[in-house]
């Protein structure tokens, strides 16, 4: 079993919402409001067990990082992508072990970091960003993951100086070599933009895919970039062009006192799923009730009719009638619900893919 090393980079996980990075260090300590804990105890534990503070009253889980960890600990310095897009854009350009990847802007380097794990530990990432601190920082943080190996940041305005040879070549730690021993060109398995004007690279991407199997993938947020995006895409001569857009909708499970229920608290269409009394089923469409309502009605059995009924309209299979009671203790005020997550790491944008159709071959 892998255990905290001096120098490793660990996750201290306080709670879904509380997590830091630190990098340990002998002699050093970790600080929070509950305590100071030192990383001599936390050398040697294994990844997510718990480390104690000094006083022993309180703990925190040491986890091993990830891609996802580090997008939720990392230090925001732009927008940046979320596991929804992250994994969709993985899935699409089918960025495997081995390939050869371009991508811009760096940003805070969230989905290099993803980029990184995939291509890995074979392939490379060459990352693009044209604030030179955004970059410096970036570079920082991907020694500190130890992904120097695997992404090589360079500062540079792709919109005006393009994806071309040169520039790539002068960056390259991996050649690219023909069967012939020429360097061969173009040699991108797939580019990736996040950038405000991708159809400004649209054809500088063009140029460094391999033919046939090349693969784009702009994130625009509005549909008018999408547009232009898609229209840029059509002239050079891309193919296969498709936009999606990915919505996440994460649903949590809470105990909530009625009354202070509003409609937005109450989705039906959730409900219908959730344990409940009948007292419930009544009200799904009528957030909250009366208090003298609450202490009248007693808590009763499904009768066959409504209960074949709402089966059919939640499309849920039969299940046995207890599954639908409560305890006969909870107070009936209180009732579960499922509830839309109050946090939710996502921000709504289009991913637009397209592939560089074969090489022609002159007849
Ligand atoms: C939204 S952020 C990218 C976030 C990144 N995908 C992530 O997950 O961390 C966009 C970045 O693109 C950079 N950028 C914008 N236009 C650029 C250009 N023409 N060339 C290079 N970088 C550019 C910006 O400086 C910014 O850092």
């Amino acid at each position: 079993m892998d255990t905290v090393q001096e120098g490793d980079q660990v996750i201290v996980y306080e709670g879904p919402s509380k997590m830091n990075c630190i990098t340990i260090t002998k002699g050093g300590s970790h600080q929070n409001r509950f305590g100071l804990f030192d990383h001599d105890d936390m050398i040697g534990k294994a990844y997510g067990s718990k480390a104690y503070s000094r006083k022993g009253q309180c703990y925190i889980h040491l986890l091993r990082p990830n891609p996802e960890l580090f997008a939720i600990v990392q230090e925001k310095r732009t927008q940046v992508l979320y596991q929804a897009d992250i994994s969709m854009i993985i899935q699409g350009l089918n960025i495997l072990p081995g390939k050869i990847v371009l991508e811009s802007g760096t940003g805070s380097g969230v989905l290099s970091t993803s980029i990184a794990r995939s291509v890995a530990p074979t392939g490379h990432l060459y990352t693009f960003e044209f604030n030179q601190m955004r970059a410096d920082e970036a570079r920082k943080d991907f020694a500190k993951r130890g992904l120097s190996s695997l992404i090589t940041t360079t500062h540079r305005d792709v919109a005006g100086e393009g994806l071309s040879k040169p520039e790539i070549e002068g960056s390259l730690s991996i050649p690219f070599v023909s069967p012939t021993g020429e360097k061969e060109y173009p040699y991108a398995d797939c580019v990736f933009l996040d950038i405000p004007n991708p159809w400004a690279v649209v054809e500088s991407a063009f140029k460094v895919l391999r033919a046939g199997e090349g693969m784009l993938c702009t994130f625009s947020p509005c549909i008018e970039q999408v547009s232009r995006n898609c229209e840029e895409m059509d002239r050079v001569g891309f193919e296969d062009v498709k936009t999606i857009e990915c919505l996440v909708c994460p649903i949590e499970v809470k105990r909530r006192h009625r009354e202070y229920l509003t409609p937005w608290y109450h989705p039906p269409a959730f409900s219908n799923f959730l344990p409940s009394t009948n007292q419930e089923k009544d009200s799904d469409n009528e957030p909250s009730i009366s208090k003298e309502k609450q202490n009248n009605t007693k808590q009763q059995e499904d009768t066959p009719i409504t209960k074949q009924k709402r089966e059919e309209s939640s499309g849920a299979q039969p299940v046995d009638s207890s599954f639908y009671k409560l305890p006969e203790q909870t107070p009936q005020r209180f009732a579960s619900f499922a509830l839309p997550a109050t946090q939710m790491r996502t921000h709504t944008g289009f991913l637009t893919f397209a592939r560089k159709p074969p090489a022609m071959t002159p007849n």
